[in-house]
């Protein structure tokens, strides 16, 4: 996408960050009626970050994230002109946790506010973050994707609480003299029809009919999990294939395809059907779970870090999940 004065937009800086409490599927074994097996082949998840309540959540992940982006991007909190924080997991809902993020580092007044886009936050936050800047109207923006699901999960309900980790992803993305950097292709698209699929109810009168007979609990994550793989395994590869259509790139050229880790098999299944090989597509859910709107920025600062993704590649950032929501953006770096 061109910028009207002809300028790009360069990731300046990543960073991220997870708790140290790891709960293994061997935790799980002894909390719920599954097993390590089970976990594996169905999920590829072996282990999972999740946070101590008591002193850390979405908040102090999302400020950790963040911090390390600076640090890497080697600017201060005051050079932002906006944080946009995707997550479903605030500790509030006002103010957002962009605004506590915001004075926490000492950013304000930079503007600042959350998306509510479940496991789209981060990729939803980097596409408006680009046009932003794009428009002419901002130079430096924070952005993350952050959620602490395990603070939504109920531990008694063995179909989801497995899949579930914590994790905060962050870049800071900048305008840059050289226009062929940024985002040359976004979507961001969503149909409420299954929004039934996954959500968080706060109300009882808000729980369709079909989901009354399971055990209530106001605040925590509702799944039907079949639907959502269904839904999900068809559409991430429709995106990729449109994506790479739009921008007239090959599969070859995208050095790394940066999915949100929901599945392995997902993910496995939409690499087999596009033909491609494995070091392709970014995985650590079988460490991280599924960290919804922490996972994509998460793998994005580790391939980062490792030098595995750098200046001048192309990457493909994709993402599904509750809404439903889908969103896609390609990156020259
Ligand atoms: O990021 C947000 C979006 N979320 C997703 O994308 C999640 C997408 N969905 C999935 O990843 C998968 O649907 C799950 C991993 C959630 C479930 O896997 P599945 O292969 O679709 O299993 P299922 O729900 O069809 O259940 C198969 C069986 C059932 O038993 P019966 O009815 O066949 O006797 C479940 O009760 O597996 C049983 N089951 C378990 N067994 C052992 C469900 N959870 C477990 C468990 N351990 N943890």
């Amino acid at each position: 996408m061109n910028s009207p004065d002809g300028f790009g937009i360069r990731i300046a800086g990543v960073g991220s960050a997870v708790p140290e409490k790891v709960l293994t599927n061997a935790d799980f074994e002894k909390m719920v009626d599954t097993t390590d097996e089970w976990i594996v082949q169905r999920t590829g998840i072996r282990e999972r970050r999740v946070v101590d309540p008591e002193r850390e959540g979405t908040f102090t992940l999302a400020c950790d994230a963040l911090r390390g982006a600076l640090e890497d991007a080697k600017l201060a909190a005051s050079d932002l002109d906006l944080i946009i924080l995707g997550t479903v997991t605030g500790e509030m809902t006002c103010p957002s946790v962009a605004c506590r993020v915001a004075d926490a580092l000492g950013a304000a007044p930079a503007g600042a506010f959350d998306v509510g886009a479940a496991c789209c936050g981060f990729v939803y936050s980097i596409n408006i973050a680009d046009s932003l800047i794009r428009c002419g109207r901002y130079r430096t923006i924070g952005v993350i994707g952050a959620d602490t699901m395990s603070t939504i999960t109920d531990y008694t309900d063995r179909t989801l609480s497995i899949l579930f980790g914590d994790a905060a992803g962050a870049v800071v993305v900048a305008r840059d003299d050289d226009p062929s950097l940024g985002c040359l292709y976004q979507t961001m698209q969503a149909d409420a029809a299954l929004w039934e699929s996954l959500y968080i109810p706060r109300r009882e009168q808000d729980i369709p009919d079909h989901d009354r007979d399971n055990p209530i609990r106001l605040g925590c994550l509702r799944m039907r999990g079949r639907e959502i793989f269904k839904f999900a395994v068809v559409k991430m590869r429709e995106v990729i294939e449109e994506a790479l259509e739009a921008t007239g790139l090959s599969a070859c050229q995208i050095s790394r395809f940066i999915c949100h880790q929901s599945n392995l098999r997902i993910i496995d299944s939409t690499r087999q059907k596009l033909g491609l090989p494995p070091e392709k597509f970014y995985i650590n859910i079988d460490t991280h779970g599924n960290s919804s709107a922490g996972s994509v920025g998460l793998c994005f600062d580790q391939l980062w870090r490792a030098g595995e993704v750098k200046r001048g590649d192309y990457v493909m950032f994709v993402a599904i999940g509750g809404g439903l929501t889908w969103s896609t953006s390609v990156w020259k770096l």
